[in-house]
């Protein structure tokens, strides 16, 4: 864990805005998640951050990985590139998924080499996959209520329940293999009867595939969600991870492989954001900070993930209720309206924890300013 004076010295030496990854965090989170998941297999959601030493860290963890586009595909390849032969497709096969359930079709040209498994969720995608990628296996997309999710995407995928049998034919008479279901219960799930009402969903579904003599189907994918507690009001990892275990041992059966794509959980809370407070003024009576990163860099995620971070300082001090905006021309470049800060000086720096995820990830170089370096520490 890095301390507060590490932060600081890393800012001065390496100058702010400054994206701290801590690599230890990194693999006690994904060592966190397989201990209280026993059953299920941990893909690694590539999209919440993409930082290839993130990438490397996880895969030298043992981790697995779930990829949404090919420029993903390639920074996880990297990795395998110089296995031998069969251990790297061994490798394409058994612990890559690319979870996106649409792709464009030189996208899956790309991929039908490697003979991956990809998600479909609608006819014209099983039309596609035949004719350009014919050697994937398939998992097939549920829709599931996103209810009391932070990030909902349940409007944008996911096939309807009542369709879902239909498209699994429709696979099979396309020569193609269905080889099992995903969902996803949204990003930030807290409300963990979308997992539980998505669990039973699926039972039913494998069972009709099942009787309908479909018994290739053997992998459950039960996406991410798994929330970070950003604050107390976030229920702890172990409820859920209890429930989960209870729902996979009473409603699938043991030889059932059973996979998850947790981004936001893995990385989250490895990442720090240092910046420094380049400007200051009163407005209206209430006290405004100018730092030098904002909504358009790493704190992207309060726009993208609607997610907002505390801003904290290193100097101890009465607080005040005050603005923080970024260093774009722009108004809606602003990280906080109600940050408790003590009176800052210009060259003060800040902090934002647990903003590793959906972060530095979705940094633009709006207005000329570049996104955060990013420094690593802890790397085994
Ligand atoms: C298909 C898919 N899998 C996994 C994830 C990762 O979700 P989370 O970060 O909530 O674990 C996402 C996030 O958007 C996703 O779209």
């Amino acid at each position: 864990m890095v301390s507060r004076q590490q932060l600081q010295n890393l800012a001065r030496q390496h100058g702010t805005p400054l994206f701290v990854v801590d690599h230890e965090v990194l693999r006690e989170n994904y060592l966190e998640f397989r201990k209280k998941l026993p059953r299920v297999q941990a893909y690694y959601a590539v999209k919440a951050n993409s930082d290839p030493a993130i990438i490397r860290t996880f895969y030298d963890a043992g981790a697995s990985f779930d990829v949404a586009s090919i420029e993903e595909f390639r920074l996880v390849y990297e990795n395998i590139k110089s296995l031998p032969d069969k251990a790297r497709q061994d490798f394409i096969w058994n612990q890559i998924i690319y979870a996106h359930p649409v792709k464009d079709n030189q996208t899956l040209k790309e991929l039908d080499p490697y003979k991956p498994l990809v998600v479909f969720d609608n006819q014209a995608e099983i039309d596609k996959i035949k004719r350009y990628a014919p050697h994937a296996g398939l998992i097939l997309r549920i829709k599931v209520l996103n209810t009391g999710a932070v990030v909902e995407l349940s409007s944008k995928f996911g096939a309807s329940p009542s369709e879902a049998v239909d498209l699994i034919e429709a696979a099979f008479q396309a020569g193609l293999v269905v080889e099992g279901l995903s969902f996803h219960v949204g990003s930030q799930c807290t409300n963990f009867q979308n997992y539980v009402l998505a669990l039973n969903l699926m039972a039913e579904i494998f069972q009709e595939a099942w009787d309908r003599g479909h018994p290739q189907m053997k992998i459950l994918d039960i996406g991410g969600g798994f929330p970070v507690r950003y604050d107390n009001q976030v229920q702890p990892f172990d409820q859920l991870a209890e429930l989960l275990n209870t729902e996979l041992d009473r409603l699938f059966p043991r030889g059932l492989e059973i996979v998850a794509e947790p981004g936001r959980f893995l990385v989250a809370t490895a990442g720090t954001l240092v910046a420094t407070v380049i400007g200051k003024a009163i407005r209206d009576g209430k006290q405004c900070y100018y730092i030098d990163d904002g909504v358009y860099h790493t704190f992207s995620g309060i726009i993208f993930d609607h997610i907002s971070y505390e801003i904290k300082a290193f100097t101890e001090g009465p607080t005040q209720i005050s603005a923080v905006f970024g260093p774009t021309c722009d108004a809606l470049d602003t990280v906080s309206l109600a940050a408790a800060l003590p009176d800052l000086e210009l060259g003060d720096l800040v902090y934002s924890e647990n903003i590793g995820a959906y972060s530095h990830a979705s940094s633009t170089y709006f207005n000329g300013f570049p996104p955060a370096k990013v420094v690593h520490v802890n790397q085994s």
